[in-house]
């Protein structure tokens, strides 16, 4: 599997009015081509803040260190130039609410035809005939009705395809998909997920999917990773990881969801995700885990590869390399 974006010892604070928050803790982790890598974990642990990272679209109170390898590159290292050679293009984005990115004042057609214009450098007609076609990629019933048609005349599914055909009309090699569905009901969320695998088939883009939802991980990913208050936890397959999740906080978020095939009663994680301001010493995870040993609040632990492909960062599993 060849690697297409690696983060490397990632690390993010914003200064804020009260003070530093320490928001990513050195994240590690690496998407393959081809694949989709699903980014998990309870809400503020810094998923959004990690894609755009990625973006480099980050406010002015934020200070970013580590490194974001791409296409041999370290996107840290890019000035907004080049940065815009990237943003939107080889790596696009998709979110939880597409009104957010759509102008409401203005037809579908005419915010299609403008973008791509503007960087495919072609005239009007082709770029309608492009919008078009791409309309009919994402399998919208009426291209040209929602051509015609303003944001708010289109439902939330519809708005959120329009969005995935704007964000492929580039050939990204990356598309990051931050709660693509979490705004939608369940049906079209299962719509817009296959939509987002089949075209992945057919244009052989990787996906970074966002969610809180496991139930969407397990149907859709390759690969996931865990989050738990800015630090990557977990990473492995997705099979293995539902099969053996090592990570005290992994196995917790899988007991707290219902699985109809055993009954067991469910076991929500104790106590409650630690403030960024001032996280925990140590292990972030320390003061929730019921294996807490004393190494735990004073050295974070490494992710180390425990089994083949399978990533934890844990003192129960060692905490060194296995170099
Ligand atoms: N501009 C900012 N200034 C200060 N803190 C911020 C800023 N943006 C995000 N944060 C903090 O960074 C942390 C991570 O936020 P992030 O939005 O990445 O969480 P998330 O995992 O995406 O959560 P959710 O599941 O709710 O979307 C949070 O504690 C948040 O308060
Ligand atoms: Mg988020």
């Amino acid at each position: 599997m060849n690697v297409l974006l690696s983060i490397e010892d990632l690390y993010l604070n914003f200064t804020t009015f009260w003070g530093t928050a320490y928001v990513l803790n050195g994240i590690n982790l690496q998407i393959y081509e081809d694949e989709v890598f699903g980014l998990v974990g309870e809400t503020g642990c810094g998923k959004s803040v990690t894609s755009m990272s990625i973006l480099k679209l980050l406010p002015s109170n934020a200070h970013l260190s580590g490194k974001i390898i791409f296409e041999g590159r370290n996107l840290l290292e890019l000035s907004e130039n080049d940065m815009k050679k990237i943003r939107g293009k080889k790596i696009s984005m998709i979110f939880q609410d597409p009104m957010s990115s759509l102008n409401p004042l203005f037809k579908i057609k005419t915010q299609m035809v403008d973008v791509m214009k503007l960087h495919h450098n072609i005239s009007k007609d082709e770029a309608l005939k492009m919008a078009r076609e791409l309309l009919e990629a994402v399998k919208l019933p009426d291209p040209q009705r929602v051509l015609e048609s303003y944001p708010h005349q289109l439902s939330g599914g519809m708005r959120q395809r329009v969005m995935i055909a704007l964000a492929l009309s580039f050939n990204p090699s990356l598309l990051i998909a931050d709660e693509p569905t979490t705004a939608l009901d369940v049906t079209i969320q299962k719509q817009i997920l296959e939509l987002i695998l089949e075209l992945k088939e057919k244009y052989h883009f990787s996906v970074l999917l966002i969610t809180h939802d496991l139930g969407v991980v397990a149907e859709t990913c390759d690969r996931v990773g865990v989050m738990y208050a800015g630090n990557m936890v977990e990473i492995a397959d997705v099979e293995e990881l539902f099969e053996n999740p090592l990570h005290p906080y992994t196995q917790g978020l899988l007991s707290a969801i219902p699985d109809p095939r055993y009954k067991k009663p469910l076991k929500p994680l104790r106590g409650n995700v630690p403030s960024l301001l001032n996280p925990p010493p140590g292990c972030r995870f320390h003061p929730r885990c019921d294996y807490m040993k004393p190494i735990c609040e004073k050295e974070k632990p490494e992710l180390i590869e425990y089994s083949k492909n399978h990533y934890v960062a844990c003192h129960l599993y060692g905490g060194k390399r296995n170099e």
